[in-house]
């Protein structure tokens, strides 16, 4: 079979993805009673016991891999995603929409910020986070120390909800499978949910009661991708001394990403 040509970059999500496939098949093995697997003496530890009567099982036939994707497999994914939302017609909210907003931005992200929707100047431009809540995004994500086009950002509903309102639980659902199919292309290292409507249409919640002021600051997980609940951009402009949780969610972030936070903003700024 011809070799195909991968980036460095995708040779090594390739391969932690190949370490954590072995690590859980040898979970399943311990959950199958067994105790141990044939191992070449290179890399045995000499420090462990020999066991007495060992039940040993012979080497596995490496694990099929994922074909690899390449960049343009994943752009091309990105963009026939892009145009099925472009003619979605699922919700009422298609109606009333100058465009629908996918969501733009690196395909290989650390990052994956997720709104709510598009406002006005969203669905003028086609681009998420554009207007005034998107300058305060982009101040957050530039004191995290990258860029917009280093990071991804989407929204949970791809159409503006007519006034801005707060996209409904069907619209949310109709529209959550789009960007489920992004989420499994793009596989960031850590979401960041941008306020409620985000965090409720993307994690199945136990009781209403359970609200983005409790969950902010703490991990969650999403599909084995760890995701970080966290005040929505609007609300910082209203509420500024709130941007003060917001760092502190972004430096658990940036921790969990191995990258060193930046020293917190000066007051007023
Ligand atoms: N608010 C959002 O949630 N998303 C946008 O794209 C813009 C404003």
């Amino acid at each position: 079979m011809a070799n195909v040509r991968i980036t460095r970059r995708e040779a090594k999500r390739h391969l932690s993805g190949l370490v954590d496939d072995l690590a859980r098949h040898i979970d399943f093995l311990g959950e199958e009673g067994i105790t141990e697997v044939a191992c070449s003496p290179a890399i045995a530890p000499e420090s462990l016991p020999v066991p007495g009567t060992p039940r040993k099982i012979s080497p596995q036939p490496p694990m099929p891999l994922a074909p690899p994707v390449s960049d343009a497999d994943a752009s091309a994914e990105l963009k026939a995603i892009a145009q099925t939302v472009a003619a979605c017609k699922k919700c009422g909210l298609h109606a009333k929409r100058r465009q629908a907003v996918p969501g733009q931005g690196n395909i290989y992200p650390d990052v994956l910020f997720i709104g709510e929707g598009p406002g006005e100047d969203e669905d003028k431009q086609g681009l998420a986070f554009v207007g005034r809540a998107g300058q305060m995004l982009t101040r957050l994500i530039t004191r995290m120390g990258y860029t917009r086009d280093e990071v991804f950002i989407a929204n949970i509903v791809k159409c503006r909800p007519p006034n801005n309102r707060k996209p409904l639980p069907e619209e949310m659902n109709m529209c959550r499978p789009y960007l489920e199919q992004q989420i499994a292309v793009l596989k960031p290292k850590v979401i960041v949910l941008l306020g409620a409507s985000a965090f409720e249409g993307l994690i199945p919640r136990d009781s209403p009661w359970i609200t983005i002021s409790k969950v902010r600051g703490k991990w969650l997980e999403y599909q084995g991708i760890p995701t970080m609940p966290t005040f929505h951009p609007s609300y910082l402009l209203r509420n500024p001394a709130a941007m003060w949780d917001v760092w502190n969610d972004m430096q658990l972030v940036l921790t969990r990403l191995g990258r060193t936070p930046p020293p917190a903003p000066a007051k007023g700024k």
